[in-house]
């Protein structure tokens, strides 16, 4: 039988430590996202690659299964069944002892066009994005439900550092010092860059929560896809919560690190969850802090749908 001790080591052996948060060029990271960093800035983009970019808990995995489902759900559905969506989509700087680095899985990746997902600040995607002019996704979950869905991930995965209790972490979250950086910074970051490139797709999780099948079709406008009606239903069924949580290739069930018996990964795919979250006295200092920091923005975000 095993004791307890044992199962305690064997449990150290099989996931990874958390991390220590370091400072990466001003931006916290951890070494999961910095110690392929040569080979992710040296990436070869090719001109058909679609990059799906977000601050983490804003809605990446919804958006790379409309793409995935878009692009491939007609033409191998059998990927549906066999191989998981983050195998599908590689998330290109993420670099754990546990799978294939990000780059490698996108070097691999056996059908056209490549889905990649990164989490990077503006600043720091590989410049060969740029030069192919790839089209890029953008999404953006507002303040109060991306902090809240961001401390219940770091509880359950740990491969992100200890969040502590949620005082702590909305505190580290709000002076930038959680993993990947400022939320404002990430979310301005990107809209200025829309500026200057056409390419770039700035979608809103609070758009997609009020009506998901207008923002497939923008998706599809933007992409230069045209489904049919019939093909469309069937991805925006196959992309609603609840079938995403019960399918084993989307729900993250298969990855080793998290462990959802502390907070699914799937967990509550809402607008307005960070009421059930925040105290009345954070709801405020948030409030007051987001004034201070988004004072010329033009971004609109909702908290209530
Ligand atoms: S990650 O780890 O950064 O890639 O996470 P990400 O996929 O960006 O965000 C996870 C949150 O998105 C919610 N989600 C959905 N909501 C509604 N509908 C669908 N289909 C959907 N798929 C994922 C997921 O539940 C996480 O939000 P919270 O608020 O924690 O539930």
């Amino acid at each position: 039988m095993i004791t307890f001790l044992e199962k305690y080591q064997l449990n150290r052996m099989e996931q990874p430590l958390r991390p220590t948060p370091i400072d990466f060029h001003g931006v916290c990271m951890t070494k999961y996202f910095t110690d392929n960093w040569d080979n992710v800035q040296n990436f070869k983009a090719r001109p058909d690659d679609i990059l799906i970019a977000t601050y983490p808990k804003a809605g990446t995995t919804w958006v790379s299964y409309i793409l995935d489902l878009l692009y491939f759900g007609q033409t191998h559905p059998e990927l549906q069944e066999s191989t998981p969506l983050h195998e599908r989509v590689p998330f290109l700087e993420l670099c754990s002892p546990s799978q294939p680095s990000g780059v490698d899985l996108a070097d691999k990746l056996p059908t056209t066009p490549r889905l990649i997902k990164t989490h990077l600040p503006v600043q720091f995607i590989p410049k060969s994005f740029w030069e192919q002019n790839c089209r890029i996704v953008y999404v953006a979950r507002n303040i109060k439900d991306n902090a809240v869905s961001y401390y219940h991930f770091g509880r359950m995965n740990s491969l992100q550092p200890e969040p502590g209790d949620w005082g702590t972490f909305l505190h580290d979250f709000l002076e930038g010092k959680v993993v990947f950086g400022s939320w404002y910074d990430h979310v301005n970051g990107w809209r200025e860059k829309k500026q200057t490139y056409s390419k770039l797709h700035y979608m809103f999780f609070e758009d997609m929560i009020e009506d998901c099948g207008r923002e497939i079709d923008r998706l599809c406008s933007f992409l230069g896809l045209s489904p049919s009606a019939e093909e469309k239903e069937k991805v925006k069924i196959g992309s609603k919560f609840d079938n995403m949580k019960q399918n084993k290739m989307a729900n993250y069930s298969t990855v080793q690190v998290m462990n959802h018996k502390v907070s699914p990964f799937m967990r509550k795919g809402k607008v307005g969850d960070w009421k059930n979250q925040f105290t009345v006295a954070q709801n405020e200092k948030l409030d007051e802090d987001y004034k201070q920091k988004m004072k010329n923005a033009t971004l609109k975000f909702r908290t209530e749908v």
